[in-house]
């Protein structure tokens, strides 16, 4: 996977520079064509003449230099990439990419490239830890960067703590998993729905379900960088929006009906991954209902609209089916009652799938009836497995 593929390889200034020999001779015999660009304090701690005999390139360290290769169209390296590693990435060049900063030339090709990049921050677990570093982390991840958490170890500082770059092998892994990042969806626009809906009962009262939402914004994400364009039409989550991606908020089953007719009119696909209440009241009450003593109360509830069943339009239909019983079974009926192109069949019985776990356990059903049960595995590898799948009714 590495053979004849450019790689740029940023180095910036810690302690672990020089585990970044090692990085480009691995690469660099694995095929890959390593492109180095050192910022001025990678120097410091490692030579560009160690580097070039390792890479047989030149390596990049001064933007204004004229004998670099690349000094004269800066971004030509940039679109050269089909990878940008940086490691070790200190706590400054994060905050640096962070905040668009681009005065050197590690900055100038990380915001120009349309590559997939790779970060290994690697520094004292103190600066790791920090809340300023983290939130430039969590920025930067919702923007698409990929990060290799940094592992537990003896720091140069002598103590304790994580902050150690992993070994060669866990960033070669990094890299090659960025490299394999499938933009399949380009041109293609996305509807997806998340999260719980929540049915007025009175000003202060709902009725509502346990969906968290991270199956529908893990599908968001995941189609989103795969090229596509998102709509994300969000029922109620306490997630973060990510970046890139249109949200509109359906807090109930009737405003999700309505967004959802409207963003289908551009649509490829519609992924409904929201759990829509089944019933709302019949009557929303317009003060709070007062509570008195030895009487009880009844709701008058009725129907919601189905909106996957009912939604017109051409366009690749995906619905979920959250079971607690006869899983499969329960998953076809749905799929054939609403006309879908596949359901993803949820067990919502163990603690580790479904409702607010971070993992799931589907099987994914298409419309000849073929079950494939999927094993345990993040929500994220669930969104982009149930992607491949639409991909090929794309096809
Ligand atoms: O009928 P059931 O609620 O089990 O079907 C689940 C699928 O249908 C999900 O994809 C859900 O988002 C969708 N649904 C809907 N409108 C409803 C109820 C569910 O679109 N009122």
């Amino acid at each position: 996977m590495l053979k004849g593929k450019t790689i740029v390889l940023g180095i910036t200034g810690g302690i672990a520079a020089y585990k970044a020999a090692d990085l480009a001779s691995k690469l660099t015999q694995a095929g890959a064509k390593v492109e180095v660009i050192m910022t001025a304090a990678a120097t410091k701690f490692i030579t560009p003449l160690t580097l070039r005999n390792i890479t047989h390139r030149p390596v990049v360290t001064d933007m204004f230099e004229l004998a670099s290769e690349w000094s004269v169209e800066h971004v030509a390296l940039a679109e050269a990439a089909d990878v940008v590693v940086v490691a070790p990435a200190t706590a400054n060049s994060i905050a640096r990419l962070a905040a668009g900063i681009a005065d050197d030339m590690l900055g100038t090709v990380l915001l120009a490239t349309k590559a997939p990049v790779v970060i290994a921050p690697a520094m004292n677990d103190l600066m790791y830890s920090n809340k300023v570093t983290q939130e430039n982390i969590k920025k930067l991840k919702a923007r698409g960067f990929n990060f290799i958490e940094p592992e537990y170890g003896r720091l140069a500082s002598g103590k304790m703590g994580k902050g150690r770059l992993p070994d060669t092998p866990k960033i070669i892994e990094a890299i090659e998993h960025a490299l394999g990042q499938k933009r399949d969806f380009e041109g293609k626009t996305i509807v997806v729905t998340a999260g719980g809906t929540r049915e007025p009962i009175d000003p202060v009262r709902h009725i509502g379900n346990r969906s968290s939402g991270k199956m529908g914004y893990a599908l968001a994400e995941a189609a989103r960088d795969r090229g596509a364009k998102v709509t994300l039409i969000s029922a109620n989550v306490s997630l973060d929006a990510p970046a890139d991606v249109t949200i509109i908020k359906a807090p109930t089953a009737l405003e999700m009906k309505q967004a959802v007719g409207e963003a289908v009119k551009k649509a490829d696909v519609l992924i409904m991954a929201a759990a829509v209440a089944d019933y709302q009241l019949e009557v929303i009450a317009k003060n709070k209902i007062k509570k008195e003593s030895g009487r009880n109360l009844t709701l008058n509830l009725v129907r919601t609209p189905d909106i996957l069943g009912e939604v017109k339009g051409h366009f690749i239909r995906v619905g979920f089916a959250a079971e607690s019983e006869n899983l499969v079974a329960n998953a076809k009926k749905k799929l054939t009652d609403k006309k879908l192109d596949l359901i993803i069949a949820n067990d919502i019985t163990k603690t580790d799938s479904g409702f607010d776990a971070n993992t799931n356990r589907v099987v994914i059903i298409n419309k000849k009836g073929k079950a494939e049960e999927l094993p345990l595995m993040s929500k994220r590898e669930v969104a982009d497995k149930i992607l491949d799948k639409v991909k090929e009714l794309i096809k």
